[in-house]
Parts: structure tokens; C-alpha cells; sequence
């Protein structure tokens, strides 16, 4: 196995890790306590073209691999989670699925500026009562001739606000089930189209969730994905990748707290000397090197993976299912190595770890991915 990067992947890195500690941090806090989004800096973001890294470059993309597209992620989430989950569904949600299965119409009318980052998108799935069970879709989309008529809620939509273009997946035919669900591009600003309540959120508060309301919108035919009855597959396979980018992010944001923690205990002293001279803190750090280093291996094994061209719904979902766990108990050690310091907001660590709490959630909870697991060793 090689465990080395390329030049262009260590390119990457550092460009992102440049990004995230240069022009992210200095305004992190003040994003988390005012629930801002950073629209200045992924507009930046895009002009360096970290929202379509994937793509095709044909289509405005930077033909990078998996392996660049974690790299960049990771790094970012060491700062802020709530600008990586934004990139993170723009780039292995909405531009992967636009990529991978959309027509050459839809590829230049919408991927185009996707990709670019001239405009921001939504993957537009869960619903009140749809979120673990996701082929419970309420949210309809009847056939009227030339268009669609969609009516219905979707809930917890990352960039609901901040974006203008939607991928939103609907109920066509009740009666087939999973099989009779598609996917739909909606625009901004199409009629009937609410963008509804904003969430107030415990962490990534720097990125914006919302209710969306769809009011008999209409939908052009030619803006239904792929063939009649593919939504739900094309949901499957989107999320699939979108795993691997939030074990990026869940892996980043375990890295970010350690790399305080770390730094922290070799200049806070007590009973003496510094507190990394302490074995209770040494050996609190060498289990999260461990543990970071092991989550890093299921990471890059998963975008190996879909670099490969293999089949990585499993290992996705196991790097997302371990990272996020990582994430959730190293940012709690990096709270506790700072003691009183880590409660509050000004050290970054708290925050942190409020940030790793939706990484077990979003994009599929711990429990699916372990659906998704067991399935995979019980075929
Ligand atoms: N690729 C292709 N097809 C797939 C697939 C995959 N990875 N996974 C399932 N399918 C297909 C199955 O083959 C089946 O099709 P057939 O009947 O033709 O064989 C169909 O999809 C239904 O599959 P299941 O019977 O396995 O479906 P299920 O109801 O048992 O659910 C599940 C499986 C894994 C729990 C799924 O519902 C799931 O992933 N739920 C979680 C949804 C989720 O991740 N939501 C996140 C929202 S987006 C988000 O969070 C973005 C954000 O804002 C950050």
C-alpha cells in the first residue's frame, strides 16, 4: 500500500491548511456566536477553485482526485466546520450528482456556475418524517405535461439560504415506492418556492440550515435527473461520497482540537512544569494521535476507494461511522486538557467540539452507516 501523497495532493493541503488558518480562524468565533455565514470567504474559496474540485474541468471543475478533495476538507475543519460542510455538499453532493448523471444541458445551465462557486447548491432530501427512512418521501412531484407540479417540506437543508440552486428529491408515483421517487434541479426564485425558518443551531453555526416550502411549484421536465424513477438511487450513490467529505470534516475537526490541546500542553504549567510532562496528559495525547492516525487510514482508504474506482459505500460509511466517533470523544479530551480555558469560546475548543456533535448525524447517522455496513458483510 502507498501511503504517500502526490506533489499535487500535498499541494492541495497546504493550500487549504493556508486558507483555513490565514483567512478562516480570524473570524471563526464571531461566525459561531452570531450564526453568520462566510460568504466573503467561500467566494474566495470558489475562485480557488475548492467548490467543484472534482468535477471535469470541461465544465469549470478542478479534475482533482478523492484523495486532494479529503485533504482540503480535513483541513478546513480544523478551523471551521461550518464553511467545510458547505463545500462538502456543494462538491460531493449537488456538482458529483450534476457530474455524474446530468445531461449536457444540465451540466452547463447549472453545474457550470457550481463548480466555478459563482453559485451555491442544496441536496434536498430530509423530511419531518423522513430522515434515517429516507424512502418515506412525502414531498411530491406530480406530472402535468411539460412540468412537474411539487408540493411539500424539507427540512435540516444545509445552505438553505445561501443557496440557488436545489436538488431536491421527490415522490413521483406513491403507489412504487422507493421506485417511484426522482430528483429534481429547482432554482431560486421559482414560484411557490419558500425558503422557510432558519435553524438555531447547537453547532456549524456559521452555515445555514432551513426549512424549505414547495408550493405547487413547477418544475420543467428536462429538470428531472436521470431516468423515471431514479431519485432514490441517486440519492444512495450521492451520499455514498458525501460520507467520505463529512469523515473528512469529522476527522478535521478531531485533528483542529488536537492540535490545540497539544500546543496548550506545552505551555500551560502546573505542580511544576509543563502539563504535556504530565503522564495523565501525555498519555491523553498519545491515545489521540492514535486514534486521529486510525481514522485518517478508514479516510483515505474510502477515497482511495472511489478513486479507484471501486465500490466504496462501505468504506465510506465505516470512515464516517469512526471519525465521526473520534471527532465527538477527542474534541471532549482536548476540552478537558485545557480545563477551565477549553469552556470557553475564546480557545476554539469548545467549539469544536459542539461542531463534531452533527458528524454522527448529518448524511446519515452512526446507526445508518451501520446498516449500511452490516448489509454489506451479511450479503
Ligand atoms: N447505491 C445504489 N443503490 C442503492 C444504494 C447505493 N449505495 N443503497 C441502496 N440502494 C438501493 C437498493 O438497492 C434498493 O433498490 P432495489 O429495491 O432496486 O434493490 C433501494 O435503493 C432501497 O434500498 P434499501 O432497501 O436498502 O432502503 P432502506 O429503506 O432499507 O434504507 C438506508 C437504507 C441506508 C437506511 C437509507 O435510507 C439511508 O441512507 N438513510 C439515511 C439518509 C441520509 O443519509 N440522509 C442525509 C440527508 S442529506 C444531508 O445530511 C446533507 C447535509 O445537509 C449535510
Amino acid at each position: 500500500m502507498n501511503f504517500e501523497l502526490t506533489e499535487e495532493q500535498i499541494a492541495v493541503r497546504d493550500a487549504a491548511r493556508n486558507f483555513a488558518q490565514n483567512i478562516l480562524k480570524p473570524g471563526v468565533i464571531e461566525r459561531d456566536r452570531d450564526q453568520k455565514v462566510a460568504f466573503d470567504e467561500l467566494k474566495q474559496l470558489g475562485e480557488l477553485g475548492f467548490m467543484g474540485m472534482m468535477v471535469d474541468p470541461a465544465y469549470g471543475g478542478g479534475g482533482m482526485d478523492t484523495v486532494s478533495y479529503a485533504l482540503a476538507i480535513e483541513e478546513i475543519s480544523k478551523v471551521d466546520a461550518s464553511v467545510s460542510v458547505c463545500l462538502s455538499v456543494n462538491n460531493s453532493l449537488v456538482c458529483y450528482g450534476l457530474d455524474k448523471y446530468g445531461t449536457e444541458e444540465q451540466k452547463q445551465k447549472y453545474l457550470v456556475p457550481l463548480a466555478t462557486g459563482e453559485k451555491i447548491g442544496a441536496f434536498c432530501l430530509s423530511e419531518p418524517e423522513a430522515g434515517s427512512d429516507a424512502t418515506s418521501q412525502r414531498t411530491t412531484a406530480f406530472e402535468m405535461g411539460d412540468h412537474y407540479l411539487l408540493n411539500g417540506t424539507k427540512n435540516w437543508i444545509t445552505n438553505g439560504s445561501t443557496a440557488s440552486i436545489y436538488l431536491v428529491i421527490a415522490q413521483t408515483d406513491v403507489a412504487a415506492g422507493h421506485k417511484g421517487i426522482n430528483v429534481f434541479i429547482v432554482e431560486r426564485g421559482m414560484e411557490g418556492f419558500i425558503v422557510g425558518a432558519k435553524e438555531d443551531k447547537m453547532g456549524i453555526r456559521g452555515s445555514d440550515t432551513h426549512t424549505l416550502l414547495f408550493n405547487d411549484v413547477k418544475v420543467p421536465k428536462e429538470n428531472r435527473i436521470g431516468e423515471d424513477g431514479f431519485g432514490f438511487k441517486f440519492a444512495m450513490k450521492t451520499l455514498s461520497g458525501g460520507r467520505i467529505g463529512i469523515a473528512a470534516q469529522a476527522l478535521g475537526i478531531a485533528g483542529g482540537a488536537y492540535e490545540l490541546a497539544l500546543a496548550y500542553s506545552k505551555e500551560r504549567k502546573a505542580f511544576g512544569k509543563e502539563i504535556s510532562q504530565h503522564q495523565a496528559i501525555a498519555f491523553k495525547l498519545a491515545d489521540m494521535a492514535t486514534e486521529i492516525e486510525a481514522a485518517r487510514m478508514l479516510v483515505m482508504k474510502a477515497a482511495n476507494d472511489k478513486d479507484a474506482g471501486n465500490n466504496y459505500d462501505q468504506s465510506g460509511a465505516m470512515a464516517k461511522l469512526y471519525a465521526s466517533k473520534v471527532a465527538m470523544e477527542q474534541t471532549t479530551e482536548a476540552v478537558q486538557i485545557h480545563g477551565g480555558y477549553g469552556f470557553v469560546k475564546e480557545y476554539h475548543v469548545e467549539r469544536l467540539m459542539r461542531d463534531a456533535k452533527i458528524t454522527q448525524i448529518y448524511e446519515g447517522t452512526s446507526e445508518v452507516q451501520k446498516i449500511v455496513i452490516s448489509r454489506g458483510i451479511l450479503a
